[in-house]
């Protein structure tokens, strides 16, 4: 099997944007210009804000596309006033989440410890995480980008290992992603400021998280991973970004909410 046979996954990211009014709009539009046929190629994943995650389901699941929320708590409930929990997510549908993102980790002060955490709630919950890592600019000035994204990794992987094995789960819905796990590289200094990673320095690092998980988990679950690039990822870039061996496929934001532009990109997916 050549590295190619990994299927490409494109996921949009809306952050905190898209009102409820807009969904199912987003979806015509992103209908109209999807190629037909082209699931053949690209899973296709929305990850939501909390309150706008049925609807986004209802709009999406016909369609054949997955859904997923941006954040989950890794305690199964209690005392934790704002959050929500990876079973109030199962209960409405939800099989996906982000975990880790920079801006939860940035501006919610979410450790490598709790990301590894909510990792784990996800994966004994049939949740399908999607880890973000990268690294700031001054941590990529002075040098340190594998140390960084390594402590990352391993600080998850490890507590993922030491919690069972990582297999991968049944689709319970339509589109849904059955992947046990997926990791999202996303330099920092790259997301929102229109400034993408070169192609050579995101494929330079998408190679070192497979050789990171390969070291823990082996050379097959470690050739199955998808790898996502996120950060400025746009119709100019993706098919570049996309065509290098270790990059499985995109983490957009902004280009994401341009349902026309988003759905450009996913036709530029190839198997
Ligand atoms: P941009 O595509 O807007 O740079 O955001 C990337 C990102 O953070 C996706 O999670």
């Amino acid at each position: 099997m050549s590295a190619s046979k990994r299927k490409k996954l494109l996921a949009g990211n809306w952050k905190m944007n898209i009102r409820l009014a807009e969904v199912e709009p987003f979806f015509t539009a992103f209908s109209d210009v999807l190629k037909a046929g082209q699931s053949d190629h690209v899973d296709i994943l929305f990850a939501a804000p909390f309150t706008q995650l049925n609807a986004t389901l209802a709009a999406s699941r016909a369609r054949g596309f997955a859904v997923g929320a941006q954040n989950m708590h890794f305690e199964a409930s209690g005392a934790f006033t704002g959050e929500v929990s990876a079973a109030m997510l199962t209960d409405i549908g939800v099989r996906t989440t982000l975990v880790g993102h920079s801006e939860r980790r940035q501006y919610f002060a979410e450790s490598d410890e709790a990301v590894a955490k909510k990792t784990v709630t996800a994966l004994a919950n049939a949740i399908t995480p999607v880890v973000c890592v990268g690294e700031t600019l001054e941590e990529r000035k002075s040098g340190a980008t594998f140390q960084v994204v390594s402590r990352q990794l391993e600080t998850v992987f490890k507590a993922v290992k030491n919690h069972g094995p990582l297999a991968n789960r049944e689709a319970f819905y339509p589109g849904d992603l059955t992947d046990s796990i997926v990791i999202a590289y996303e330099p920092v200094w790259a997301i929102g400021t229109g400034l993408s990673a070169t192609l050579e320095q995101a494929q330079e690092v998408h190679g070192f998280i497979r050789k990171v998980c390969g070291d823990i988990f082996g050379a097959e679950f470690s050739f199955r991973l998808r790898i996502l690039y996120g950060g400025s990822a746009n119709l100019a870039n993706i098919a570049g970004l996309l065509a290098q061996p270790d990059i499985d496929g995109g983490l957009v934001g902004g280009a994401s909410l341009k349902p026309a532009d988003f759905a450009t990109m996913c036709n530029a997916a190839k198997r």
